[in-house]
């Protein structure tokens, strides 16, 4: 597999974004300087939406300029708008993700408009952001099923990966936004996809609630897709993804991919005191299994 896999840390804010307690802005940031301590590199740390649709995301420009002090790190947040944009830069941004669906039903669900519209409204933030030197991510959702118009065919996300790419996307994260994926589809999927776009500015963005993520992402390594998105904790979802789970857990990830000979750079028990940080700030326990099987073994 080499050792190029590069994981994008999204707890902070896929992560948070789907809780009912509140979190203050101060223990998010004390989770995103938790997690560069553990040796990630790049975090997630919020977005710059409506805060009627997803007040849990609220002050993210606080975090932001809180953390964005450390050299040879990337901050991500996301942007749905010019408007999210603007909020971004003046933040101090230097990268921001746009995020697009596969499927008309999510798409609708989730920011209000068509993924025609959506990837209309993603045009100028496209442009300003080259000439601000901005660096732009994408995402597409509900990649292998939604839960509102059911099954997805794997054309519409080659289709909307291909736009977000030709718009200037550095890479495009494929996100199984209800974790319904089983690993023969991903491999399918980033087949089908890496035929427009190359396979190693592909993202895996796994939710793991039906137990498959760690195997579709292997599947994926196979198919020689390099970049993870996971959340500390297995924390994460989406308000308007209902029924679905948090992300592949960060501590799994990395204890597979270790185990495989894959230097991940990240410090175990420095992550494992990152997700227990954040999981009594929740008042619940981390749901992942490398997590439970550390915190029992220390006790
Ligand atoms: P809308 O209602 O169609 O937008 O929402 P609007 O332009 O008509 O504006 C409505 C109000 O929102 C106005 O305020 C705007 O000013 C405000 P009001 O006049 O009512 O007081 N507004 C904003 N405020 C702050 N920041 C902004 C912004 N834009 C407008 N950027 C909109 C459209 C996209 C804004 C809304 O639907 C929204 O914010 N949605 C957020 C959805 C979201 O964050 N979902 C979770 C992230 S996606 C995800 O989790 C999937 C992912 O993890 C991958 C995967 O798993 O698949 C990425
Ligand atoms: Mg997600």
């Amino acid at each position: 597999m080499g050792d190029q896999v590069r994981i994008v840390e999204v707890g902070p804010r896929d992560g948070l974004q789907n809780e009912k307690t509140p979190v203050s802005a101060e223990a998010r940031i004390a989770f995103v300087e938790n997690l560069v301590k553990a040796g990630l590199g790049i975090i997630e740390v919020g977005s710059f939406v409506s805060p009627k649709a997803i007040p849990q995301m609220a002050n993210s420009d606080q975090v932001l300029r809180a953390v964005d002090h450390h050299p040879g790190h990337e901050f991500h947040v996301l942007v749905p708008n010019e408007k999210g944009y603007e909020a971004a830069k003046a933040a101090g941004a230097k990268v921001v993700a746009v995020f697009a669906s596969a499927s008309e039903g999510f798409s609708k669900a989730n920011i209000n408009c068509t993924v025609a519209e959506s990837i209309q409204r993603f045009v100028p933030v496209l442009e300003r952001a080259k000439a601000d030197g901005i660096k732009v991510r994408g995402y597409v959702s509900c990649v292998l099923g939604c839960p509102y118009d059911g099954e997805v065919k794997p054309s519409a996300v080659v289709d909307v990966t291909k736009k977000l790419w030709d718009l200037g996307c550095y890479e495009v994260s494929l996100g199984d936004t209800i974790g319904v994926g089983t690993p023969a589809k991903a491999r399918a999927l980033l087949r089908a996809t890496a035929s427009e776009v190359p396979m190693t500015n592909l993202g895996m963005h796994f939710h793991d609630t039906y137990g498959q993520a760690l195997a579709n992402l292997y599947a994926g390594l196979e198919e020689g897709a390099r970049v993870i998105d996971s959340a500390a904790g297995g924390l994460g979802g989406c308000p308007y993804a209902p029924g679905a789970t948090g992300n592949v857990a960060t501590e799994d990830v990395v204890y597979m991919l270790e185990g495989m000979g894959v230097k991940t750079g990240v410090d175990m028990m420095q992550l494992l005191a990152a997700t227990n940080g954040i999981a009594d700030v929740l008042g619940k326990k981390p749901v992942s299994r490398v997590a439970s099987a550390l915190n029992a073994k220390a006790r």
